[in-house]
């Protein structure tokens, strides 16, 4: 949520920070700006516009910046402020001095604001970030360097923030401060950056800086220094980032997101390596919490959001199976307050592709205040939510670019079923054997998976029939009924139409009401097994049948029952009910993603949307 880039060195700042702003528009998108050390007039140049950062750019071609080593960019997710050129970022203080860019919320601002007025600061923007611009100003003016200047307005500030700020009169250095918000340094030969996220700076340099919550980092061309705010030295964790600059390219898709569905399954196969010995027995090393410590636990609570709230769903059914310890699943924005019960015993397990969200960062924070493990499920290195727990399983996606997720929860699916054969392997609730056989069939997934994106035309022949539906249902039921949520969430989100998944046998309860002539609605058919689970969905179907839905059912490659019922069919190939959901979803990111394209929205930058929402 809100990018931010900073940079200092030989290149030049302002194409610098411009391509960095390219690489994280995705984090929000409402509008965009940056300035530089105008070292020769010893002033800041700046820009900022509303809408995508192409407008700015535009602007940009039309007026450039001055040349410079030092400059700092910005793309706004909008919290406080109408997205207008206005409010866009950066902010300047008082004097005109000092630029600042912000992600997060600065909670005491009004305070601050008043404060300020109150001593003849004018302020041009409704935004919180500007009382902190004008706080910088006022204590570089005063005679303090920028650095301790921003260790100083870093203690006055409440919320959660990144802060990263430039002082025409000291062209050589950049500063940020960071709480609850993320920021990470990248380290150049000569040139250094600071950025909300890796890919940022990935074609420059590979090596990172990690930083500790209430950290000031102070970049020149040639060092690197952290303090904690109140001045004393701090360290950061150096680390290598492992994934490439093609990682964080198109390679020839139209959008991130069509190319991050069709890389699910290396995505799913590299979350599966090194994960399990010959034998089939799990090795999760990360995982450290001891085995005596996982054997007491009596209760498993997961929380998260949005897909990776599905993905939690999911893991509940796999999780109770295998392991017979009952197992929450929790929005995590709704968790702390309900008061939940959690004693030493019980496993949080908290589901975030980010690593940064500030929902589920918070409801962990609440659970280790209350004594309970954490275990986080996460797939960027590095990030708050790993770092604040007390183990994590790393899902090995890659960067994941697109707004909406999609190879993120297939592997976060995968760590739920590692997490969960793991606690029955130490807690002894299934046989070696049967654990092995379950590893053995993950292992086929990622060749099922690429099986179902070779029927890839028959889901985009669909999104063309439906291009004009003005409303979709999903129905699933067991490990299908949350695919069924997430199938009706990515249509809401990329194509803006009206979208819901239920629980098949919940619609007679209610939904069904919303049955009419043609409505199509997606059947997540569950496998034929030893349950009458298949037959009741077929019950399903020809309860909306008969109301004039049409059934576009998804169902195993040789269901030949469901054929008399599907108006349309999609075959799945056949795994076990529990590992379904990493193929059934497949077809609906397709769908999703083809009927926006067809519909002309931007797929990977859906409106009002922000990928890693760090504000609560
Ligand atoms: C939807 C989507 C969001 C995220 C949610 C949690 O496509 O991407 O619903 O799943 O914002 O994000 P993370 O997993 O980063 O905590």
């Amino acid at each position: 949520m809100c990018g931010i880039v900073g940079y200092v060195g030989a290149r030049e700042a302002r194409e610098v920070v411009i391509e960095g702003l390219r690489r994280l528009e995705y984090r929000g998108y409402d509008s965009a700006g940056v300035a530089v050390v105008d070292t020769a007039a010893g002033a800041i140049a700046s820009d900022k516009r509303a809408g995508k950062l192409a407008n700015l750019e535009k602007a940009l071609a039309e007026s450039p910046l001055p040349a410079s080593s030092t400059g700092i960019g910005h793309t706004r997710w909008a919290t406080h402020g109408a997205p207008n050129d206005v409010n866009a970022h950066p902010h300047l203080g008082g004097s005109g001095r000092v630029a600042l860019i912000h992600n997060g919320i600065i909670e005491n601002f009004a305070r601050l604001r008043d404060e300020l007025e109150a001593e003849g600061h004018h302020f041009a923007s409704e935004t919180d970030t500007e009382v902190a611009a004008h706080l910088l100003d006022r204590a570089v003016v005063a005679g303090a360097d920028l650095t301790t200047a921003m260790q100083e307005v870093s203690r006055r500030l409440e919320g959660a923030f990144t802060l990263v700020a430039i002082d025409a009169q000291d062209p050589a250095r950049v500063v940020a401060s960071r709480r609850n918000s993320p920021l990470v340094v990248g380290l150049g030969e000569g040139e250094n950056f600071l950025a909300s996220d890796v890919a940022a700076f990935i074609p420059y340099t590979r090596e990172a800086l990690e930083l500790d919550q209430d950290q000031v980092v102070t970049i020149t061309a040639e060092d690197v220094s952290v303090t904690n705010f109140d001045g004393t030295p701090a360290e950061g964790k150096p680390y290598h980032v492992t994934w490439d600059l093609s990682a964080a390219e198109k390679d020839g898709f139209d959008w991130f997101m069509r190319k991050e569905i069709f890389e699910q399954p290396d995505a799913v196969a590299a979350s599966l390596l090194s994960r399990h010995t010959a034998t089939g027995a799990l090795q999760l090393d990360e995982v450290r919490i001891s085995e005596d410590d996982l054997r007491e636990v009596d209760k498993i609570i997961v929380i998260a959001c949005g897909t990776s709230f599905y993905a939690g769903l999911v893991a509940k059914y796999a999780i109770e199976h295998w392991t017979r310890i009952p197992c929450e699943v929790e929005l995590a924005s709704e968790f702390r307050y309900r008061d939940p019960i959690l004693t030493r015993d019980t496993l949080v397990v908290a589901i975030s592709q980010s690593g940064e969200t500030a929902d589920t960062l918070m409801a962990i924070r609440y659970a280790r205040a209350q004594r309970a493990k954490v275990l986080a499920i996460c797939n960027s290195n590095g990030s708050t939510i790993p770092r604040e727990s007390d183990a994590v399983i790393y899902t090995h996606a890659g960067p994941e670019i697109g707004v909406a997720s999609t190879k993120g929860y297939l592997t976060q699916l995968i760590a739920c079923y590692l997490l969960g054969l793991y606690l029955a392997q130490v807690r002894g609730t299934r046989f070696g054997d049967e654990i092995a056989m379950i590893v053995r069939e993950l292992e086929t997934m990622p060749q099922h998976i690429q099986t179902v994106l070779d029927n890839a035309e028959e889901v985009y022949a669909l999104a063309r029939e439906y291009v004009d539906a003005t409303s979709v249902l999903f129905l699933g039921r067991h490990a299908g009924y949350p695919v069924a949520l997430e199938g009706a969430l990515k249509l809401k989100e990329l194509a803006y139409i009206h979208a819901e998944g239920f629980a098949a046998g919940e619609l007679k309860h209610g939904p069904i009401a919303l049955i009419e002539d043609g409505l199509p609605v997606f059947c997540v058919v569950p496998p034929r097994g030893r349950d009458q689970l298949h037959d009741k969905m077929i019950s399903g179907i020809q309860e909306i049948k008969a109301r004039g839905a049409t059934a576009i059912c998804l169902a195993e490659d040789d269901d030949d029952e469901i054929t008399p019922y599907a108006d349309r069919l999609i075959r799945l190939p056949k795994v076990s009910t529990l590992l379904q959901p990493l193929l059934s979803v497949v077809p609906l990111q397709l769908f999703a993603c083809e009927l926006a394209t067809l519909r002309g929205h931007d797929v990977d930058q859906p409106r009002n949307l922000a990928k890693s929402v760090t504000v609560e």
